[in-house]
C-alpha cells in the first residue's frame, strides 16, 4: 500500500483564504480590522523564523501585525505589564506569547495572565477547562489544525482508536482531548509508556508528537491507518548538510499506512493558518458577532 498524503499546505492555503474572507467582510460590514500580537523574548534562531512568518501570514490576510520583541533578560513584572496592556489594547484581538520562555520567567503565570478571550493559543486555564468539559474554548492551534486534516479525510472519526504519542500542554494533551470531543477511544502514550509498539498497532489514528526523529517505524503501523506527524525535527544528512524530519519515519510508514502528513508540508502549515483562524474567532466573539463558520471546531 501506498499512503494518501494528507497534504497541509494546500489544505492550510484554503484555510487561509476563508480567514482573509472573513477578514475582509468584518472591516466593510462592521468597520472592524483583526489585531494579532505576538510577544518573542530573546534571538533564538527557530522562534524569530516562526514569528517572522506569523507576521508575513498576518499581513497577507489582511489582519494587524503587533510584533514585541524583548530581550531574554526582560524580568517577569515587565513581560506581564505588556501583557496588561495588550488585554486593554482594543485593536488586539489576539495574544500570543512565544514559547518556552526564558528559564527565569515562570511560563504559567505569563500564561494566564493573558485575557482568555484573546487567548489564541488556547493555554490560558480556562480554555484548558472549557476544552476538557466540551465547551467552548479558545483551541489549540497545531491539535486543531491536525483535527481538521482528520475530519477532511475521514469525515466522522467517531469509533475509531487514536494513540496520541507525546502528552505536552502544546500538543498531546489538547489532541486528546478533541479526538475525544469526536468520540475515538483515545490511548495517551508517552516516554514511559510500556510496549509502545504494542499500543501504536492498535491505532486506527496515529498523531506523533514527541519531538524525537523518525522513532516510528512502518512497522509499528498497523497496514491502513492513518498518521499524523506533529515532529519537526532537524538532522544532519550524508552530504553534510541537514534536512527536516518529522517523529515518523516517513518512508516505511508510507509504505504501510492508509494516509499520512509528510513533514515538511504536513501538519506545520496548519498550525500557523489556524492561529489567524482563532484570531478571527476571538474578534468575532470580543464584538459579539455571529462566529465565522469553519474557522474552529
Ligand atoms: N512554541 C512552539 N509552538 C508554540 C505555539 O503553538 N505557541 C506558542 N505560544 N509557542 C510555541
Amino acid at each position: 500500500m501506498t499512503a494518501h498524503i494528507l497534504d497541509g499546505k494546500a489544505f492550510a492555503a484554503k484555510l487561509r483564504a476563508q480567514v482573509a474572507t472573513h477578514v475582509a467582510r468584518l472591516k466593510t460590514d462592521h468597520g472592524i480590522v483583526p489585531g494579532l500580537a505576538v510577544v518573542l523574548l530573546g534571538d533564538d534562531p527557530a522562534s524569530q523564523v516562526y514569528v517572522r512568518n506569523k507576521g508575513k501570514m498576518t499581513v497577507e490576510v489582511g489582519m494587524q501585525n503587533f510584533e514585541h520583541r524583548l530581550p531574554d533578560t526582560t524580568s517577569e513584572a515587565d513581560l506581564l505589564a505588556l501583557v496588561a496592556q495588550l488585554n486593554a489594547d482594543p485593536a488586539v484581538h489576539g495574544i500570543l506569547v512565544q514559547l518556552p520562555l526564558p528559564a527565569h520567567l515562570n511560563s504559567d503565570l505569563v500564561i494566564n495572565a493573558i485575557d482568555p478571550v484573546k487567548d489564541v493559543d488556547g493555554f490560558h486555564i480556562s480554555n484548558v477547562g472549557l476544552l476538557g468539559t466540551g465547551q467552548k474554548a479558545m483551541v489549540p492551534c497545531t491539535p486543531l489544525g491536525c483535527l481538521m486534516l482528520l475530519r477532511d479525510y475521514h469525515g466522522s472519526l467517531a469509533g475509531k482508536h487514536a494513540v496520541v504519542i507525546g502528552r505536552s500542554n502544546i500538543v498531546g494533551k489538547p489532541m486528546a482531548q478533541l479526538l475525544l470531543g469526536d468520540s475515538c477511544t483515545v490511548t495517551m502514550a508517552h516516554s514511559r509508556t510500556v510496549d509502545l509498539a504494542t499500543m501504536v498497532r492498535q491505532a486506527d489514528i496515529v498523531v506523533a508528537a514527541v519531538g524525537r526523529a523518525q522513532m516510528v517505524p512502518g512497522d509499528w503501523i498497523k497496514p491502513g491507518a492513518t498518521v499524523i506527524d506533529v515532529g519537526i525535527n532537524r538532522i544532519a544528512t550524508d552530504d553534510g548538510g541537514t534536512r527536516l524530519v518529522g517523529d515518523v519515519d516517513f518512508d516505511s510508514c508510507a509504505a504501510v499506512a492508509g494516509a499520512i502528513t509528510p513533514v515538511p508540508g504536513g501538519v506545520g502549515p496548519m498550525t500557523i493558518a489556524c492561529l489567524l483562524a482563532n484570531t478571527v474567532t476571538a474578534c468575532s466573539r470580543a464584538n459579539g458577532l455571529a462566529e465565522p463558520v469553519g474557522l474552529t471546531v
